[in-house]
This record gives structure tokens, C-alpha cells and sequence, in this order.
């Protein structure tokens, strides 16, 4: 039977939320993952030192002893320096959210005003503080990632020296910019290298493939393909696993976010092995971000195996991605 071995898989943009549903969904990343990169979008966000040591915390406590690495970051605020400097130790990147652009991010920049933000970004820089970007405007839903280019460009320009992760990229416009500015890389999401939005919403409506930024067109799939497949060094996965309840999903307002975590490696495997490009997979499930990062995640060997595995209908009342369908890799062994 056909295998294939990971080395230390990172999520570098995952969901855990807090309270019941981390207990629910952490223990599934740490199974599968060595480390992750958690996002800070929690009510209320994690915007200070004692919330970041404390959600720590508050992850670890929820996952097998010692087998998962969260790398935490901090909801993007105009800190000041001296902030910056006594939470350093403590993070691995600020992720800035748009004012109210999706789940938990009223608190975010309602202007990109760079003088306002300077002190801070080019503090970032100084000290070498990777900024996450949820890269959306406000404007029509299908053009949203590619108006917020032109931010891109602006931050990119102004802060050379700062590492600037474009989140779940999802267009060409987004592919296009990674090789305009050094500064510039990417996360990308398991789900938008392969939907468009006639998965979402073509036929019947898809609750569980709806979330933010939405799949586009398949020029854009095409592209998202394209960089991922041949793991070009500026891009990494990110899930964007983003876990919510059934009843939040099947709902009349339906809540943005696809819950992929345990079934994001599984997933990759498949579409790596129709382009014939498994061998590219150790990179951009790992190896680029531990460059990016400058990372070094504990040891940790996934085996995955050619053989049917049936998603499960829902984990502890989380509706996965392909709840009851069935995959054609599934995992055989962690070590
Ligand atoms: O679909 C999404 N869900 N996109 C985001 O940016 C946030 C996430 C969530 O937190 O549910
Ligand atoms: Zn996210």
C-alpha cells in the first residue's frame, strides 16, 4: 500500500477558541500537527501579556503531554515599544484583523492610517515580530481580497525590513504580490486549493464550505495551486481550521469558518498525489514556515496511508469538512 511520511506537520493559522470547545478541537491538531500558529480572535481577543501566558496555558492543559507546540500571537493593536518588548519573549506574531470583517474582530484597525501605525509596525520590524494580515476590505464579497492589495503594497513598502504573512490567500492577485516584495508571504488553506464558490454556493448552499475570505474563481484555485504544488518558499498551510457549533453553521446566519483540522493532512496528501507532487508536500506543510519563522518545531513523524478514510459526521458537535465522505488517505501512524 502506498505511504507517505510527514516530519513535523505545522498548522500555520488554526482556531482553537477557548473553554469547552478547545478541549474539544486542541487534542485533534496535536495528534496530527507538532505546532501551530494561534489565532488571537477570541471574545474577548488575547491583546496583553497575561492573556497570552494564560491561553497558553489554557491550550497545553488540553493536549497530551508535550505533543503540540502552540505559537501564539497577539490580536494587532497600535501598541506602543515598550509593550512590544516585554510580550516578545512570549509570541510568535501580532495578526492584524480588519475592523469587523469576520468572527471576533470588531475590536481591529478601522483605519490603515501608516502614520498612526508606524511606531508600532516599525517597532515589530525592529525586533523581528512577523505581522498576520486577514487581507479583506470591505467591499463587494468577490473583490474584497483583491482591493486589500493595494494595504499590502503600502505596508510592504513602508516596513521593508517586516515580515508580513498575507493569511489564507484565496487569488491570483494574492499569488501575484509574493513575488513583488520580499517582505511578502502567504499562508494557505487546505479548502481553497480546492473550492471555488460554485462548491459553496453553485447547487445547494454549503454551510460547512462557507467562511472568510470565500473561494473564488478557478483562475484563482489555479493559482493557489500553482505556488502551493510547488511549494515555493514564501508559502506555507495554514488551515484556517476554524471550529464552530453545528448549530452556528445550520443556521439562518450561517457563521463563517470550515473546521479542517483533523482532516487537513489527510486532504493534502490527496491533492499532492493527483498533481504528482507529493514530494512537494514536506515543504509546504513545514519546512518553508520553519525557515519563515525561524522555528523548530519537536520531532514528530505522520505516516499516511492510500486507503479509504471516511470522515467522521461531526466531532463532538463540530461538523468537519466533508463530514461523511470519504477520502482516499488517511493517517496509519504518529510518532
Ligand atoms: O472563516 C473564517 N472563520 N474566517 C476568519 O477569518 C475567521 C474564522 C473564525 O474565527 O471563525
Ligand atoms: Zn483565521
Amino acid at each position: 500500500m502506498k505511504s507517505h511520511t510527514l516530519l513535523m506537520p505545522l498548522d500555520m493559522h488554526l482556531h482553537l477558541r477557548d473553554g469547552v470547545m478547545l478541549e474539544n478541537v486542541a487534542p485533534l491538531s496535536a495528534y496530527s500537527f507538532s505546532g501551530a500558529i494561534v489565532m488571537p480572535n477570541l471574545v474577548p481577543p488575547v491583546e496583553n501579556k497575561e492573556d497570552v501566558i494564560a491561553y497558553k496555558e489554557r491550550i497545553m492543559a488540553a493536549v497530551p503531554n508535550d505533543s503540540f507546540e502552540p505559537y501564539m500571537t497577539l490580536f494587532y493593536k497600535n501598541y506602543d515599544k515598550a509593550f512590544l518588548e516585554s510580550v516578545a519573549d512570549e509570541i510568535n506574531a501580532i495578526k492584524l484583523y480588519p475592523a469587523g470583517i469576520t468572527t471576533n474582530s470588531e475590536g481591529g484597525v478601522s483605519s490603515f492610517d501608516i502614520e498612526e501605525m508606524r511606531p508600532t509596525l516599525q517597532a515589530m520590524s525592529d525586533m523581528g515580530i512577523p505581522l498576520c494580515v486577514h487581507g479583506e476590505t470591505d467591499g463587494f464579497v468577490m473583490d474584497r481580497e483583491a482591493e486589500f492589495m493595494s494595504i499590502y503594497e503600502l505596508l510592504a513598502s513602508n516596513f521593508p525590513k517586516l515580515k508580513i504573512i498575507m493569511e489564507h490567500i484565496t487569488t491570483k492577485e494574492a499569488v501575484d504580490m509574493l513575488d513583488r516584495f520580499d517582505n511578502l508571504y502567504a499562508t494557505i488553506t487546505v479548502h481553497h486549493l480546492i473550492l471555488t464558490l460554485d462548491d459553496v454556493v453553485g447547487g445547494m448552499m454549503k454551510p460547512h464550505l462557507f467562511c472568510k475570505p470565500i473561494a473564488k474563481r478557478p483562475e484563482d484555485l489555479d493559482a493557489l495551486l500553482s505556488v502551493a504544488l510547488a511549494a515555493h518558499p514564501k508559502v506555507m498551510f495554514g488551515s484556517d481550521s476554524a471550529p464552530h457549533p453545528q448549530h452556528k453553521k445550520e443556521s439562518c446566519g450561517c457563521a463563517a469558518g470550515i473546521f479542517t483540522a483533523p482532516i487537513a493532512l489527510q486532504l493534502l496528501c490527496e491533492i499532492f498525489e493527483q498533481f504528482d507532487k507529493l514530494d512537494n508536500l514536506q515543504a509546504f506543510v513545514s519546512d518553508n514556515a520553519q525557515s519563515i519563522y525561524g522555528i523548530c518545531p519537536e520531532f514528530k513523524e505522520v505516516t499516511l496511508e492510500h486507503r479509504p478514510f471516511t470522515v467522521p459526521s461531526d466531532y463532538n458537535g463540530v461538523v468537519p469538512m466533508y463530514a461523511g465522505e470519504t477520502l482516499s488517505w488517511a493517517i496509519e501512524s504518529v510518532d
